[in-house]
């Protein structure tokens, strides 16, 4: 969101946080990111499949058909998880798993590798979160139109159906999307992600068909599941800051604040797109697509707003050539901000993890804020924070990655300093429990608090999941 004024909330020596008692301390991972067995038992090919299989898209050629095995490693996961005493365990379900075309009935062997996947968590005394959508659309919907199209919201509607009636009784948490932004911008305007088509028109229509699935599915899962059950979303609320103070940043930093969040937030929590928004993508179309009761199924009450939070963006007023500078999506001639061709984006200073990001807390602490002060009474929680860095085995086989531990512990410290400042944050999730497929950057870039080593499929706890371990343990940061 658009920037604030933030205290110096991360100067050091830092003293020890204490967090509240009942903060949720998780991991997180996503079904095509880790599972593999891309062909086993019944399970066809998403869009990330088809995408990944076609040269050019993905470095290295990287598909997710192996990926962590972790379709088969499961429950050494979950053990893993357990010895680090992790708290909450954030997974998404694969579509194409549990219902191939993405109609029809469930297949009986995608639903029983969930199930059997919750009943070890919850045996272990973790929390499951499922997410019902990471971005593995069945390739058929894909090729009957999309999320361009509103079938595909009423097809994801009936999938929520089944996966709250085969899980609904051992999963408490529901999430329905994950980065919907990425879904719609990078799908289908960019093209960075699959279905790699560059469309800002279909981008538009992709994220209002995406803010209806999401409020089609809450509706699924509350009519199935238990009155305590809670639901959510996640989304990558952008952090805009302007490059210079002034009017015409100002207004740059409106218009990525429509195009990434508002765009989401304004439908799901206040019940209408922004009038700014309407108003900057007038000349791409004219909106045609939302019919009026789609307001009323988009904006579903919500337990709690998840946020994936890993640098800020900045931006300045351009010429209008539409020339863009790096704002860290990936390479691509085509544009993922519809209507956005008076915006610049710059690095902003400091240093970067290996994704080239920036890395700046502060960030994190004013989008809190932000988010606190514009939807009081929305709980939050961090549903991925985390970093990605060169790590490597050691001879003796250790892996040291004091470059993730000091990114967490910042960050980690403008979480607390945010709820002490009065924003309501109840959980942190890292991503991610293991390194992973990291979409177009294929396996080179490490995520993981737990190193996997690919030809064996082994896995290393690094020197971050040892500290991130006590840190979930105790609740407190130490100094
Ligand atoms: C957000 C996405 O949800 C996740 O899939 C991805 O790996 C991380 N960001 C890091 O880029």
């Amino acid at each position: 969101m658009a920037t604030a004024a933030h205290p110096h909330t991360v100067s050091t020596p830092e003293p020890s946080r204490t967090f509240p008692a009942d903060f949720l301390w998780g991991s997180a991972t996503a079904s095509y990111q880790i599972e593999g067995a891309a062909a086993e038992d019944g399970r066809t090919p998403s869009i990330w499949d088809t995408y990944a299989r076609t040269p050019g898209r993905v470095r290295n050629g990287d598909t997710g058909d192996t990926a962590t095995d972790h379709y088969h490693r499961w429950r050494e996961d979950v053990a893993l998880m357990a010895d680090l005493g992790i708290g909450a365990y954030r997974f998404s379900l694969a579509w194409p798993r549990i219902q191939p075309t993405g109609r029809g009935p469930a297949v009986q062997k995608g639903l029983d590798f969930y199930r059997r996947l919750v009943d070890e968590l919850l045996d272990k005394g973790i929390q499951p979160v499922a997410t019902l959508y990471h971005w593995d659309l069945p390739q058929e919907l894909e090729d009957a139109g999309g999320w361009p199209e509103r079938a595909t919201a009423e097809r994801f509607a009936e999938y929520a159906a089944l996966a709250a009636d085969a899980l609904g009784d051992r999963v408490r948490t529901w999430t329905t999307l994950n980065e919907p932004w990425c879904s719609a911008f990078l799908g289908y305007g960019s093209g960075v992600h699959a279905p790699g088509r560059t469309d800002p028109v279909a981008a538009l229509r992709a994220a209002h068909h995406l803010n209806l699935a999401h409020g089609l599915a809450v509706q699924a899962i509350r009519d199935r599941t238990p009155a305590h059950s809670q639901c959510s979303v996640t989304l990558n609320i952008h952090h805009v800051r302007p490059l210079t103070a002034g009017d015409a940043d100002a207004d740059a930093v409106r218009r990525i604040d429509a195009l990434a969040n508002r765009v989401f937030t304004g439908p799901m929590l206040q019940g209408a797109y922004p009038e700014d928004l309407l108003k900057d993508t007038a000349a791409l179309t004219d909106w045609s697509f939302v019919h009026d009761a789609d307001l009323r199924q988009i904006r579903q009450p919500l337990d709690f707003l998840g946020v994936n939070y890993y640098t800020p963006t900045l931006v300045s007023q351009a010429d209008g050539s539409g020339a863009h500078t790096s704002d860290g999506h990936g390479r691509s001639t085509h544009s993922p901000w519809p209507g956005a061709r008076q915006v610049a984006f710059h690095q902003p200073p400091g240093e970067t993890t290996a994704m080239g990001w920036a890395i700046d807390p502060t960030g994190l602490y004013d989008l809190l804020r932000r988010l606190a002060a514009d939807f009081p009474g929305t709980p939050l929680v961090i549903t991925e924070n985390g970093a990605a860095f060169d790590d490597y085995a050691d001879p003796s086989g250790n892996v040291n990655d004091p470059d993730r531990i000091a990114y967490l512990r910042g960050h980690l410290a403008a979480v607390h300093q945010a709820i002490a400042d009065g924003a309501d944050v109840r959980g942190y999730f890292l991503w991610s429990l293991l390194d992973n497929f990291e979409w177009a950057h294929g396996y080179s870039k490490r995520f993981g608090a737990v190193y996997v080593d690919y030809p064996t499929g082994a896995r290393i706890p690094k020197a971050s999941a040892r500290w991130y371990s006590e840190v979930a343990r105790t609740g407190v940061l130490p100094a």
